[in-house]
């Protein structure tokens, strides 16, 4: 398996994809990446094995800084858009080739672990370091990225900056969606330097031009399954992203005294959403596919007291699916379920789509050099679907992309007990730098 490598004194080189694994094998350890994951893990406002690190939080700023420092190491120049979301560009040899993307996300849910999300960001930047000092030139100019808040633990709402940077983000949710102290992401961004005078011009500004040019994006992440642990696979070669909708279903009764109301007065709205849970069940597990999965997450019960016949309930439900027909479907019967409950239960109802993202596919070119790049490392992989979504999936409906997974330790990610082995994480980012070698190098 050869690839053409320009070196920085202008010679080409066909270098073996063999070579360069025995290199990547000894210079990118599990033991040199998790002193940077260790470290990383110090920027949290809760104690290991609990990481807390949401966005535009001081700890999230300083995780930033750290990671910029990193980027500045690996000899890539340092650029951030008006979201936050930030690039360590390096120069390719043709202006006109275009560029190969990757990266993640460095913020994490409430008493997450170390790797989701942080993986990709530091994978990318140490493939990128090792790549360097072996002297590799690419043809094509190389960016390693750091996504604002893929994940809605601040403002219940994921993947802004991937959102913002791809067309897909609805201004609009930068001012609505609040985290707990009441401030929507607008107001935390400028509080942290990122500063726009409305939605409108986040979303504006953090649209990338010239998205032609972007020829690949790869994202490393971590399974957050037991897949390929159950199957003893070291890599994951992810061929479509799971997408959620995200459904909230409101109920409403009279109410009234627990002991007093007789049960035959009531229109209690908690049993018109559990009825409606049961029916989402059912038609979810009708479609008898098993990436077809329906959550009934949140209830926000009012009164939400013993004996208080509830007044209101509303639902968050998170419908995913790996077809978007079916899931589309899943969407549609609950929606109409939940409007033929309230009737018979004789309930107020409202019913809507919150958001509704994208499923992505991946491209044919990149899964191949993912592949070529685990023959060559001689590691096992296994193709799959990712049942989370990622930035990944955004950047999908613009470029060509791939993501690269790892084994999760009994399938644990948000969660403090989230482990892969420090092996598994070094054949990560050995099968990402292999897959960027080829990517950019012609
Ligand atoms: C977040 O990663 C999710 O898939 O919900
Ligand atoms: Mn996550
Ligand atoms: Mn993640
Ligand atoms: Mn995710």
């Amino acid at each position: 398996l050869f690839i053409s490598f320009i070196l920085r004194d202008g010679t080409a080189l066909s270098l073996d994809l063999e070579g360069l694994n025995e290199q990547a094998a000894t210079h990118i350890t599990g033991q040199k990446l998790n002193e940077i994951f260790d470290h990383l893990a110090t920027y949290s406002d809760t104690v290991r094995p609990g990481i807390t690190r949401l966005v535009f939080t001081e700890r999230d700023m300083e995780a930033r800084v750290y990671i910029k420092g990193l980027m500045k190491e690996a000899g890539l120049v340092v650029r951030e858009d008006i979201m936050g979301n930030t690039f360590g560009r390096w120069e390719g040899s043709d202006p006109k080739a275009g560029t190969v993307m990757s990266g993640s996300h460095s913020d994490t849910v409430k008493l997450g672990g170390p790797y989701d999300g942080a993986l990709g960001v530091i994978g990318a930047i140490s493939a990128v370091k090792f790549l360097r000092n072996q002297g590799f030139q690419p043809v094509k100019s190389i960016e390693c990225i750091m996504f604002t808040t893929e994940e809605a633990s601040r403002f219940s709402i994921p993947c802004l900056g991937s959102q913002g940077m791809t067309g897909f983000l609805k201004p609009e949710v930068l001012d609505t969606f609040k985290d707990d102290n009441g401030s929507s992401f607008r107001e935390a961004a400028n509080a942290a330097g990122f500063t726009a005078a409305s939605a409108q011009e986040f979303a504006d500004k953090a649209l990338m031009k010239d998205t032609d040019s972007i020829a690949a994006f790869l994202e490393l992440h971590i399974e957050q399954g037991p897949h390929l642990e159950a199957e003893k696979k070291d890599i994951g070669i992810v061929e479509a992203i799971m997408a959620p909708a995200l459904l909230r279903v409101e109920f409403t009764g009279r109410g009234g005294h627990g002991g007093g109301m007789p049960m035959s007065h009531r229109n209690d709205p908690a049993l018109a959403a559990s009825e409606l849970a049961i029916l989402n069940e059912k038609v979810t597990l009708a479609t008898g596919a098993d990436e077809s999965v329906s959550t009934f997450g949140l209830w926000d019960i009012k009164p939400n007291f013993y004996n208080a016949v509830p007044r209101s309930v509303r639902v968050d439900i998170d419908i995913r699916d790996s077809d978007k027909e079916r899931r589309d479907s899943i969407i549609t019967q609950t929606l109409d379920g939940a409007k033929a409950i309230a009737a018979q239960r004789k309930c107020g109802h409202t019913g809507e789509i919150k958001f509704e993202y994208p499923i992505a596919t991946s491209d044919k070119k990149v899964l191949k050099a993912i592949q070529r790049a685990t023959d060559a490392l001689g590691v096992s992989s296994k193709r799959m679907v990712s049942r989370a979504y990622h930035d990944a999936a955004f950047m999908a409906q613009l470029a060509p992309t791939a993501m690269i997974f790892v084994p999760s330790k009994d399938g644990l990610s948000h969660h403090p007990n989230e482990h892969t082995a420090p092996d598994e994480l070094a054949r990560g980012v050995q099968t990402l730098a292999l897959t960027i070698a080829q990517l950019a190098g012609s």
